[in-house]
Formats: structure tokens, sequence, C-alpha cells
């Protein structure tokens, strides 16, 4: 009997040598590797959504080349631990810490090359760059990118899975500008993925990204730089019948023949003056002649009752990036004390349906009703389709991306006050409670989806959800390029069951 539990003690023991003996094949090849205990690992396990910063990994590893990225996945595809990559960080659901605990973190932040080639101008950029630094550095030779507002946000999540800006109507997403990509495989090969090169992968790459290896670096097709932008903010306070209507508006006028491609905007819905009131801002950046913009957000804005609060900022490009950022410079070297706490969920909108009026209105009374919630909130609805709208205009199989034929992709999204731990109950309801008041509303058999940029871990039928009808292949590739599943996180492509994909 004692015998048999000291064999037992003795066989539970080895698990932490299993996990001893990652950590020390980890150690010693001129990178830094930081383990639970240290002041290193306090520092960078922390997570940006402080709600899930219970997320453990079992060592973060800073590479400072592909070959030593190489090393680490060896590693962990033959010991069968999971390893994840990390750009900025902001995972909603700290997947770049491995979403649970267990993982090895590949911290990227040492790759931090901005370059741009004089004839191409396709620039090279090093997946531990945050979008402040990229659009200023791009910005210094005459280029630009589309992206998000966010000056914190990595380019190796954003590309990875989107990358939605106002400028995205006219230069398609982040990840549509994505020319080659240099990788690192679960097997430690090292490559570069191209329409030529591995182009099954470089299209998993292009939507999928976290599922199929490290981007080190991603070489984007750069815009010249419009001459000049307006950022442009219309607030108002309205009856949730008016923000249904108003919302109305904004969705025709979307549609309208020759709505210019320099147009990009979106609603964000806050908490109004009062109950049975909410906030409707009409937000966006016109890249086209300065003249232009009044003719362009009139047929908007003159219909929408009340007057408005009016903000106006026309300046260079670079100023646009500045003033949607909001935090007043592009400066990205401080990463600490960027988090939140916070649920959030998302929502695609085919353009074929759209918010019809009655899922409208039940949004728009859902978010007036919610005025004493312990949470704060808001609603994003932003625009995707319309007229001609470059995001659409690319072919559904061109890459992994789901969504080609949204008009609006919807971020729902409560935090707490303190942007601190602990998040209520009553802000995971807030949040369900709104997706549900358009889901409820809507036409039987919409086909909504939800952005991946906009990660959750517990949505049902994420699959479909996220990736469409491109779920299968994904699934195959993975088989075929990961077949170790070393990838491996809440929301990961999971292997097939039918083996590897044999197209090409
Ligand atoms: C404040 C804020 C504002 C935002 N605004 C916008 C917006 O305007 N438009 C928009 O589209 N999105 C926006 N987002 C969402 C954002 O695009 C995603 O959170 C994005 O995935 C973050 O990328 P990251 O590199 O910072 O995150 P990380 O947490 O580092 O990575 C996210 C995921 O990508 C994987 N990954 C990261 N780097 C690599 C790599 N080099 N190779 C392979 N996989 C990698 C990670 O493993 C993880 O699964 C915003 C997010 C925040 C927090
Ligand atoms: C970085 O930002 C945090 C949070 O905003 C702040 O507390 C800290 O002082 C800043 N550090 C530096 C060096 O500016
Ligand atoms: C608002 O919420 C607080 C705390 O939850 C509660 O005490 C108060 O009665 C509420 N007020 C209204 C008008 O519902
Ligand atoms: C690693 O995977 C790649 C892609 O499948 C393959 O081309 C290469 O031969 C593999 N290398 C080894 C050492 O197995």
């Amino acid at each position: 009997m004692r015998s048999y539990k000291q064999f037992v003690l003795a066989l539970l023991s080895l698990v932490p040598i299993v996990r001893g003996d990652i950590v020390s094949d980890l150690q010693g090849h001129g990178f830094e590797v930081a383990v639970p205990g240290s002041e290193q690992y306090n520092i960078a396990s922390s997570a940006y959504n402080l709600r899930l910063d219970s997320v453990d990994p079992t060592a973060i590893t800073f590479p400072k080349s592909p070959k030593d990225v190489s090393e680490i996945l060896k590693i962990c595809s033959r010991d069968r631990v999971p390893a994840v990559a990390r750009s900025g960080g902001h995972s909603y659901v700290a997947n770049s810490l491995g979403g649970d605990s267990g993982a090895i973190v590949i911290d990227l932040s040492s790759f931090t090359q901005i370059s741009v080639d004089d004839n191409s101008k396709i620039a090279a950029i090093g997946t531990g760059n945050r979008l402040g630094a990229i659009a200023s550095g791009l910005f210094a030779k005459g280029r630009a990118l589309p992206h998000g507002t966010c000056k914190m946000v990595g380019i190796g999540g954003h590309s990875s899975f989107g990358g939605y800006g106002f400028t995205s109507r006219k230069w398609g997403l982040t990840l549509d500008t994505v020319r080659s990509l240099d990788v690192v495989l679960s097997n430690g090969t090292i490559a570069s993925l191209s329409s030529h090169n591995y182009p099954d992968l470089f299209w998993a790459f292009r939507g999928a990204g976290a599922s199929f290896g490290v981007v080190t670096q991603t070489h984007v097709a750069t815009l010249d730089a419009p001459p000049s932008s307006t950022v442009f903010v219309y607030t108002w306070d309205l009856t949730a019948e008016e923000a249904a209507n108003a919302l109305g508006v904004f969705q025709s006028h979307a549609q309208t023949p020759k709505l210019p491609q320099e147009y990009g905007a979106e609603i964000t819905f806050r908490k109004g003056s009062a109950f049975g009131k909410v906030s409707f801002t009409f937000i966006g950046g016109w890249y086209g002649p300065q003249d232009q913009l009044q003719s362009v957000i009139q047929p908007v804005v003159n219909k929408i009752p009340g007057t408005p609060v009016v903000q106006l900022t026309p300046g260079s490009y670079l100023d646009s990036v500045i003033t949607l950022d909001g935090s007043g410079n592009l400066d990205t070297s401080n990463v600490t004390g960027d988090h939140d706490t916070f649920f959030a969920r998302s929502l695609t909108v085919p353009e074929s349906v759209g918010l019809t009026a009655s899922a409208r209105k039940a949004f728009t009374t859902f978010m007036s009703n919610s005025f004493n919630t312990s949470t704060t909130w808001f609603c994003q609805v932003e625009l995707y389709g319309g007229t001609n709208s470059a995001i659409n205009n690319v072919p559904f199989d061109a890459t992994s991306f789901g969504h080609r034929d949204a008009i609006f992709i919807l971020q729902l999204y409560a935090f707490t006050p303190s942007k601190l731990p602990p998040f209520p109950q009553s802000g995971f309801d807030f949040v369900n409670g709104v997706v549900d008041s358009i889901t409820n509303n809507s036409p039987p058999h919409t086909d909504f989806g939800a952005y991946a940029n906009y990660i959750e871990s517990d949505l049902p039928n994420w699959q479909q959800k996220y990736y469409g009808a491109h779920y299968p292949k994904l699934q195959q590739l993975k088989t075929k390029y990961d077949p170790t599943n070393t990838f491996r996180f809440p929301t990961s492509i999971e292997l097939s069951k039918s083996g590897p994909y044999e197209g090409s």
C-alpha cells in the first residue's frame, strides 16, 4: 500500500521534471527565456485583457532571429507542447499567451525592422512592430498602409486575421496588402511564402496565420499617402426610434451609386443622456480632396434630427492616424500599463440582408434601455461594404479571410470603468443581449459570422462563424503543415479527420 503510494508520488513528481526539461532545453541558445517566478515573467505574462490574466504560459521566449524561432519550434514540436507567437499582445482572449495555461510564448519584440524598397514600394516589416510605429515609419517615405486605429496593436495578429480601418474601403484590409511572408513552420523550417512559393500555405496565413506558423517579417505593398485627410465626428443624442432610423440612413447612404472609396466610416453607440436615449456618433475618415467632404457626408448628416456636436480635423494623412488613435502621438515604446478588462463580441452582417428595420429597432432599443449598467459599453457598426468597397472586391477564395460579403462588422464591447478586474456577469449579459437583439430580430437563417480579430473564447460554431466555407481546406492545410498541432490554442484550426490537403 505504502510502496504503491510512493510509486504514484514518484510518477507525479516526474510531471514538473518534464516541464522543467522543456525550459532547460529552451535555455542556453543566446536568447532570453522568462520563467514563472522571475520579475521578467511577471511583466511579460500580463494579458492585455486583464479578465484573462490567469492564463500562465510555461515560458516566454525572446528570440532574436528566425533561427532562434526555429530552435524553439523544434523543441515544442518534439515535446508536443503548444507554441504561440506574440506580436502586439492585443488578443482579446490572451491567445498570444496560449489562451490556456501551459504554452511556450514566442515574443517577437526584437523583430523591429521597417524598410521600403525604392522601386517596388514593398515594405519589409518585422512582426515586433505596432501600428503606430509602422504608420510613422512608412509616412516618412510618403507611404501608407490600411490598418486599424489603435497604435499599440501589433502587425502580427492584425494582419493575420484582417486589419480594418477607414482607408479599407479604398485599400482593403491589412492582409490584402501582404505580398510575401517570412515564416517559421512547426518543424523548424524557415520559409518565404508567396503566390509562387507554398501558395497554399500563403493562402492560409492570410486569414488564419496564427494556426500555421510564426511570421517573423511581412512584406506589404504600400500605398501613396494621400495629400490630405479629414477625420469627421458627428454626435447626436437620440431616442431609440430616431437612432434606428439614423442607422438606416447610414446604411442606405453606403449603398448609393458613386459613393467614393475615399470615404470610410462607422457608427459608434454609447450610453445616452437619459434612460431611453442613446448616443449616436457618425465617425470616419475622408481621404479625397478636402473640399469634397461635405458633399459626401451631408446626405447622412442632414437626415438625422437635432443638432450634432461636430469635430472636423483636417490635416496630413499622418494627422488622421494620430487623431483616430486618440493618444496624441504614435509613440509605441511604452508597453506597460496598456490594459483593459472587458468582454467583446462581433457580428458580420451580410450585405444581401443588412440591418433590417426590425433589427435596428431592437438593437437601439436594447442600448437605450442599458442606461444604468455597471460596465461602460460601446457598440460599433463598421462599414466594410457599400458601393465598390476594396474589401469586398477581393474574390472570396483569394485569401482565407472569411468575409467578403459583409456590409458591416459590428463590435459589441463592455469594460469596467476602472479598466481593472473584476469583470461582472452583467457585462457578459449586456454584450450577449445586444447581439441577441439583432440576431433574434433579423430574417431567419441570416448568415451572421464573426471577426477573428475580435476573437472570443466561447463562441459556439466558431469554425463556421470565423472562416465560413474556408474551414475544411484550412483543416487540411493544418494537417499538412502542422501535423504535431504545435500552434494550438482554444480557437486554432483543428486537424482534419480526412487527411492533409493535396491540392495547391
Ligand atoms: C485597443 C484595440 C483597438 C483595436 N482596433 C482595431 C481596428 O481598428 N481594426 C481591426 O481590424 N482590429 C482592431 N483591433 C483588434 C486587433 O486587430 C487584434 O486584437 C489583433 O489580433 C491584435 O494583434 P496583436 O499582434 O497586437 O496581438 P497578439 O495578441 O500578439 O496576437 C493575436 C493573435 O495572432 C497571433 N500572432 C501574433 N503575431 C503573430 C505572428 N507574427 N505570426 C503568427 N501569428 C501571430 C497570436 O498568436 C494570437 O493568436 C483592436 C484591438 C485593440 C485591443
Ligand atoms: C507607461 O505607461 C504607464 C501607464 O499609462 C505609466 O504608468 C508609466 O509611467 C509609463 N512609463 C513611462 C516610462 O512613460
Ligand atoms: C442603478 O444601479 C444601481 C446599482 O446597481 C442601483 O442601486 C440603482 O437603483 C439603479 N438605478 C436605476 C434608476 O435603475
Ligand atoms: C518541414 O515541413 C515542410 C513543409 O511541410 C517540409 O517541406 C519540410 O521537408 C519539413 N522538414 C523536415 C525536416 O521534416
